[in-house]
């Protein structure tokens, strides 16, 4: 059996960086050997430094793990990365340039031209975009979308694909989750939703397109349909939904709708990846589903649950999707890409 990747962890102590680290705990192929936060909790053990906000203990082997910060060199092979925003951009090129393969949550990246933004599902092909110069030493950086994005982007995908796609409105109910830890102030959610969620709704309607995008040589060409959205945050914990109303490029029944969501697969359901979902897209037939508490965790997270679908007076089409936003919205969707980039021969463990 090969050896385990040595994972470093940027934002260990976070939202996200709890999750991976729970989804992390007894993987065959991947092992965490560091974990780095901000300056209040380095120097101290991962047990103190960390309140571990998830069912269960904090896994026991990271407990003693001193925090570190996060810059290079750092004792890993690879490296997954929760930080915010403003700071994952300068860090994780640190690393990149540092020859590291960095595997984000962050947006800072997403957009590059050399940088993947992948679903692996969808768009495995632009594994491709990663620029392995001389003088990186094999350093990278791949992206997860935004975590409303995934859930968007791979309910399109199939549609895409089987009947084209020629406009599509998208409103999301974002989970408080989202927010990351403390979130959104509880006398600000309680009883309450918010129609902002800053950048949100830019972030949507350019990554959906460059994830639905062709591949033309390194780069990629966005897909070219209209896609307007609007964001709002709801007094849920865990589960971004988002009701879509789709221009589909031909007439299609909606039975014919819910056989391509329901038959999807892609890449990493071939290669049987340890976190692939057996089915990706999920769909229920109950006209009050999908619900946040009842189909977050379906396929342990890592499927979305579309219903509602049906014809549209406006569009042709709408359905209502639903993902949990940590988990195949972020450390899922980074863990993914892991594996698909050790399936495909892009992480070594003697780098
Ligand atoms: N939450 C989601 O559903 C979600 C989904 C997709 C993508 N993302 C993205 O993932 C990233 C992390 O989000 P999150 O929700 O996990 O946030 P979070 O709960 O606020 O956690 C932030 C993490 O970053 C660390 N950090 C903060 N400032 C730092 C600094 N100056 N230097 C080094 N480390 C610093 C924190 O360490 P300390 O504990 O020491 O403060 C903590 O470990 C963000 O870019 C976010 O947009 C989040």
């Amino acid at each position: 059996m090969a050896a385990q990747l040595r994972v470093g962890i940027l934002g260990a102590t976070g939202t996200v960086g709890q999750r991976l680290v729970a989804m992390l705990e007894g993987h065959p192929q991947l092992v965490v050997t560091a974990v780095a936060a901000s300056d209040r909790s380095q120097g101290k053990t991962f047990g103190e430094a960390c309140t571990w906000r998830l069912p269960g203990d904090m896994p026991s082997a990271l407990r003693g793990l001193q925090v570190g910060s996060p810059q290079p060199p750092l004792d890993c092979d690879i490296v997954l990365s929760s930080l915010p925003a403003d700071i994952a951009g300068p860090v994780e090129a640190q690393f990149a340039a540092a020859g590291y393969p960095v595997i984000s949550n962050s947006s800072s990246h997403r957009m590059d031209d050399d940088v993947p933004l992948l679903i692996p599902e969808v768009n495995a092909g632009h594994l491709a975009m990663i620029a392995r110069r001389p003088g990186r030493g094999g350093g990278f950086i791949v992206t997860n979308p935004n975590c409303s994005t995934i859930m968007i982007a791979l309910a399109l995908a199939p549609l895409q694909a089987r009947f084209g796609v020629e406009a599509v409105v998208v409103t999301t109910m974002q989970a408080i989750s989202g927010a990351g830890y403390p979130g959104v102030a509880s006398l600000d959610i309680t009883d309450n939703v918010v129609p902002y969620i800053a950048s949100e709704e830019e972030k949507i309607e350019r990554e959906t397109l460059k994830i639905l995008g062709r591949l033309d040589g390194a780069r990629v060409r966005p897909a070219e349909f209209p896609l307007s959205a609007q964001c709002h945050r709801v007094p849920v914990v865990d589960g971004h939904m988002a009701a879509i109303r789709v221009q589909l490029g031909r007439k299609a029944e909606p039975g014919e709708l819910r056989d391509a969501f329901t038959s999807f697969r892609g890449v990493p359901q071939e290669l049987g990846l340890r976190t692939a979902p057996p089915c990706p897209i999920l769909v229920r037939d109950e006209p009050d589903r999908p619900q946040p508490r009842l189909d977050r965790d379906a396929g342990g997270g890592m499927s979305i649950t579309v219903g509602r679908i049906a014809r549209d007076r406006v569009l042709s089409h709408r359905f209502v999707a639903l993902s949990h936003n940590t988990i195949r919205g972020a450390a899922g969707a980074a863990i993914l890409n892991a594996e698909l980039l050790l399936a495909r021969g892009y992480l070594r463990n003697d780098q």
